[in-house]
């Protein structure tokens, strides 16, 4: 992949001619994912790129994302520009930091996202997917998008910070939503007000951050007084020592919390979303998977170790994982110089990997266009080369939620299942939306059908089980 011939150094790869002020970063906004697709079709490994003044490089290739993103991942650092404008949210938490810091960062937090650990919070998940299906009523018409960055925002809340105030998750919810929303028009705005300009938005950013701040320092205190018999993210971060048996400070772990709500929820979000509007495009396959819970649960909440029982539901989360990607762009900028796919790219470069674009390679996916989720029941994913299927980016900074993302995904889908069918209910089809993840434009608008299934529980109403299975759970 790396060679050092003089005609490797001079000679650009192919690519589109952009704006000739602002390069690419129009058809950016336009439709992100449909534009790095094509561009991966049509120019091959390696697409030349401007973002106004900056050198671009979308990487469309297995074995060179596997060099951008493990092989010789310490020359890629993450894109500076975004992190750096949303400093005061993400400080210096695992997302955005780098280098040494970052690596004894992902060695304190991996605990808390064993395999063993994150079991635990499967009850969590279960309960807050049934309090919402003891919500829903046949027959109406509900948001899906709407439903579920609440829940998720809920379950990641809760697993965060607290095993028993309800009424502070709610605020997490609104203090974090309220941040997002600034985040995004930092992310999606090429022209942004500094921070100690009291502009409007700059003052809105602002109370949104101390308003977090100030609930996450609460969190930390309370936990403080019975630190060993907490079992939240929170509490493993706090116990975390690192080699010179120091535990992390005060503000790193606000920055940590911050960053694991915020990479946590919306992502899984707007994957559920997804999953669930194909569900209704694929009413077969809803009744099949309706099948497999009526058959594996019988009616009671799915646990953890219902998972392996469970699989064509992860099967389809993860063909919705394939088609809708919640995060468009793996990012990074070039420390120095480097060779990839025969081309010199410079220093300083963006060095961006579409999982969209290789979501849709043929060479890799038949028929990718299709939903097709017992593609994953097959061999297919032994058969993979690393980097292609990559809705968790890969290499040593694939994310580490990864376990409770697909957990989340299956355990909701599985409640959901046993008491609703889903029903599309727009006049049109949500577009996808690169914002920070992939939004369902116009949301998902779903008509809500209850199941009319006897799962042997003594209530007649099967909304009503669910809503006394969620209290009896909690
Ligand atoms: C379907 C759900 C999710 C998707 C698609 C997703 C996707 C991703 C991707 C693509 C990255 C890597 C970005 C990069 O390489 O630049 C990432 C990183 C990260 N994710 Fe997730 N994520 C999901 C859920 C979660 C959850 C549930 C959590 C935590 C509770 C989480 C926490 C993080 C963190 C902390 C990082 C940074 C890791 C590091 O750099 O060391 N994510 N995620």
């Amino acid at each position: 992949m790396t060679t050092n011939s003089v005609t490797a150094k001079q000679k650009l790869p192919p690519g589109p001619s952009g704006h000739f002020l602002l390069g690419n970063i129009l058809d950016f906004g336009r439709d992100l994912n449909g534009f790095l697709s094509a561009c991966a079709r049509k120019y091959g490994p390696v697409t030349r790129l401007r973002m106004v003044h900056r050198r671009a490089f979308l990487l469309s290739d297995a074995k060179l994302n596997e060099y951008l993103l493990l092989g010789n991942y310490k020359n890629f650092i993450k894109h500076q520009l975004f992190f750096r404008r949303t400093r005061a949210v993400f400080g210096l938490g695992l997302l955005s930091a780098d280098g040494d810091f970052w690596r004894k960062q992902r060695r304190l937090a991996a605990p808390a996202f064993a395999r063993d650990r994150i079991a635990g919070y499967g009850r969590i998940m279960s309960e807050y997917a049934r309090e919402l299906v003891g919500e829903w009523k046949d027959g109406e018409t509900r948001d899906m998008y709407t439903d579920m960055r609440s829940v998720a925002a809920k379950i990641v809340a809760r697993s965060l910070f607290d095993e028993n105030v309800a009424g502070d998750v709610q605020l997490v919810e609104e203090a974090m939503t309220d941040l997002l929303e600034a985040v995004t028009v930092r992310m999606l705005n090429p022209f942004v007000a500094p921070d100690w300009l009291p502009t409007p938005s700059v003052l809105r950013y602002r109370r949104a951050v101390r308003r977090i701040d100030d609930l996450i320092h609460r969190f930390i205190a309370e936990h403080r007084r019975n630190l060993d018999q907490r079992t939240t993210l929170l509490a493993m971060l706090m116990q975390a020592r690192d080699d010179q048996n120091q535990p992390m400070s005060e503000q790193q772990l606000r920055d940590e919390s911050v960053t694991l709500f915020i990479a946590g929820h919306d992502t899984t979000a707007t994957a559920l979303s997804w999953t669930l509007y194909l569900l209704t495009q694929h009413p077969e396959w809803q009744k099949q998977l309706q099948a497999v819970v009526d058959d594996k649960l019988k009616g009671r909440a799915p646990q953890v170790s219902d998972m392996a029982a469970l699989a064509p539901i992860e099967w389809t989360f993860k063909e919705s994982l394939r088609l809708y990607p919640s995060v468009s762009l793996v990012a990074r900028q070039s420390l120095e110089d480097c060779e990839i796919g025969g081309y010199q790219i410079p220093g300083g470069s963006l060095l961006y990997v579409s999982p969209a674009a290789m979501h849709s390679d043929p060479q890799y996916f038949e028929h990718p266009e299709r939903f097709m989720p017992e593609r994953w029941g097959t061999d297919l994913e032994a058969r993979l080369p690393r980097c292609v299927y990559m809705p968790f980016s890969g290499g040593p900074r694939t994310c580490i939620g990864d376990r409770f993302a697909m957990m989340e995904g299956v355990l909701l889908l599985a409640n959901f299942l046993q008491f609703f069918a889903f029903e599309y209910a727009g006049t049109s089809h949500p577009q996808p939306f690169a914002s920070i993840t992939l939004i369902p434009k116009g949301g998902v608008p779903v008509k809500l059908r209850q199941r009319d299934v006897d799962h042997s529980v003594s209530n007649p109403s099967i909304v009503e089980a669910a809503r006394l299975t969620a209290g009896s759970e909690s």
